[in-house]
């Protein structure tokens, strides 16, 4: 994916020179001026930006590859999936919803605390990863949501395994009861997350995991900062430089979906 991300932003930077030049040209050429050495520039521009685009539609087809090799989601997901997106209710990418399921299942995750349910969908895919006795801890103060998500995990069997906790995160991690979850995936808030990784870190078990979706925020992190950047992507970015540098997490920062965060807890 990064391959496909830089070459998105060299195919951007040939062609915006590429159509500064030829308006250059245009006005020359309107003149009767002309020089060789500005055409041998814009060829050379051409060259790079097909190149670029050579990796874009290459990046492109080793997703459809992928897509396809995973094949359909199962009925009661497709399901879910379909009506997040007529809801337009946000959810993990499904790259990270494997990533996920992966996870749990390599450290047969029982305990799981997550900040942010929506309509379920990670909860769900994480709660069909977990041995039998699992159980998963959401907080997600939007009733309407939760009550989605709660018809979804009865339908799956697995509703007597979540416990939903409507309220907001802040207001619920400092009264949380000691459990050393495995795991701890925060996709609440996102000028929060400082706040929810200081409050859940005491709760994660020494080489539990810290994962952490959005930190790459739709391309808004990556690009060169600005006073008029959103609060958001502000908080991401510092949130970012944080949890790479933390004293206490082994951490990385993947391009899988919109960027997800994993740190394992070594102390
Ligand atoms: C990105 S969505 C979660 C998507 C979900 N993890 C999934 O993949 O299916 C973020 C959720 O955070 C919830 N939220 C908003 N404020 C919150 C708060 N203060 N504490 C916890 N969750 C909050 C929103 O209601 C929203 O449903």
């Amino acid at each position: 994916m990064s391959d496909v991300r830089d070459a998105g932003h060299e195919l951007a930077n040939q062609l915006s020179t590429v159509l500064a030049l030829a308006d250059l040209e245009r006005r020359r050429a309107e003149r009767g001026g002309g020089e060789a050495e500005t055409f041998a520039t814009i060829a050379d521009c051409v060259r790079k930006a097909a190149s670029s685009a050579d990796v874009l539609s290459a990046g492109s087809r080793d997703l459809r590859y992928l897509r396809a090799a995973h094949g359909e989601s199962e009925p009661l997901i497709k399901e879910l999936e379909e009506l997040c997106a007529r809801d337009d209710i946000p959810l993990i990418d499904p790259s990270t919803a494997r990533f996920l399921s992966v996870t749990v299942s390599a450290m047969l995750a029982s305990s799981i605390l997550e900040l942010g349910t929506a309509y379920g969908y990670s909860a769900l895919t994480m709660a069909r990863a977990q041995p039998e006795a699992g159980r998963i801890w959401t907080i997600d103060p939007d009733r309407e949501r939760t009550a989605i998500a709660r018809s979804f995990f009865e339908r799956a069997g697995v509703a007597d395994r979540i416990e939903i906790i409507e309220q907001p995160a802040l207001d619920v991690l400092p009264k949380l009861a000691q459990r050393q979850y495995d795991i701890v995936f925060i996709d609440a808030l996102k000028e929060e997350y400082a706040d929810y990784l200081r409050l859940t870190l005491p709760h994660l078990k020494r080489c539990g995991l810290v994962i952490v979706d959005n930190l790459l925020w739709h391309h808004r992190v990556a690009v060169p900062e600005a006073d008029t950047d959103e609060e958001s992507t502000k908080s991401i970015r510092r949130f970012n430089r944080a949890f790479l540098s933390h004293p206490d997490l082994n951490s990385a920062i993947l391009p899988i979906g919109d960027g997800v965060g994993i740190g394992a807890k070594t102390r």
